[in-house]
């Protein structure tokens, strides 16, 4: 197949143009494909891709374990009720809301920069997300290079940080992103909550990232309030600065694979609720940090 290949930035990512899937997912293109996303520091937007939900199922398992896949963990409560009704793998976001009032998918997902699930012992590996249904204009998908974000710090701070931990936990964006009848009770209970390395390795490459996130990170284990909070937040400004950056605007049928081992996202919520957004993602269950 004649697929072409052209980076994203300087850093990291890469946009494949050509891919055909209808060729079928044979064992050889998806390792090309998975090779490709690692080459590109965790970052593949492969665009016009007709996928079907199992394609798109079949496609994300090469990646590892999904969340929803009846023999693993399901993503949390929270988001149970935009799952896809044939496809328990696959989570919806969108702004869609039908006539009886049910939501297509939730809406102002991740309108905050996360790093997908870091609130489970297991956080997300890839994410691949599909867009089916995409305003005019607007919409985007931020992504921040964690690895260069990481590389740019002074041996000194890299010191200070190796040996800390934090925790995450889905508390955080459900207090903060969130109104409260789309809230449940097991969000707000420390039932998703798990202890990470600040900086964790990629098996695959043995590179290094920084790994907090605004939308789940609470605190720095063993610091005071303060002590965690300053230093928090220096990462956050450090890590979301525009050299590390890449912002996607979405066509439809793009299908977007990032590494959240690696990189941040941001969904940008500024179109209007009558321009149908509509999305479906699989989410591949990673190693623990490490
Ligand atoms: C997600 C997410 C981004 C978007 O699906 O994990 O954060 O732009 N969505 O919809
Ligand atoms: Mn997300």
């Amino acid at each position: 197949m004649n697929y072409l290949i052209k980076p994203l930035t300087q850093g990291f990512g890469a946009e494949i143009f050509n891919f055909e899937m209808a060729e079928g997912l044979n064992e050889n293109l998806t390792q090309e494909l998975i090779e490709t996303w690692n080459k590109a520091g965790g970052l593949i937007v492969v665009h016009n891709l007709n996928l079907s939900s199992k394609q798109h199922i079949s496609l994300s398992k090469h990646f590892g374990p999904l969340f929803g896949d009846p023999k693993e963990d399901p993503l949390q409560d929270t988001v149970s009720r935009y799952i896809h009704p044939d496809h328990p793998e696959i989570y919806r976001v969108s702004n869609q809301v039908s006539k009886d009032g049910i939501p297509r998918g939730r809406k102002g997902a991740g309108t905050y920069w996360h790093s997908d699930v870091s609130f489970r012992e297991r956080p997300a590996q890839a994410s691949l997300l599909h867009a089916k249904t995409i305003p005019p204009v607007g919409g985007d998908t931020i992504f921040a290079d964690q690895a260069a974000a990481y590389d740019a710090l002074s041996d000194g701070m890299k010191d200070l940080l190796a040996p800390l931990f934090a925790w995450h936990d889905f508390e955080v964006a459900a207090r903060t992103q969130y109104s409260k009848p789309v809230v449940v009770e097991n969000d707000m209970n420390g039932a998703n909550c798990a202890r990470h390395p600040l900086i964790r390795t990629k098996p695959e490459t043995g590179r290094k990232s920084l790994f907090v996130n605004p939308g789940f990170t609470s605190h720095i284990d063993g610091l005071d309030a303060n002590e965690s909070k300053a230093i928090l937040d220096f990462l956050y400004q450090h890590s979301t600065q525009p050299q590390f950056l890449y912002r996607h605007r979405w066509a439809e049928k793009d299908l977007l694979i990032w590494d959240n081992r690696s990189l941040m996202h941001f969904a940008v919520m500024d179109y209007p609720d009558n321009e149908p957004r509509y999305m479906e993602r699989c989410t591949v269950i990673g190693e623990r940090p490490v």
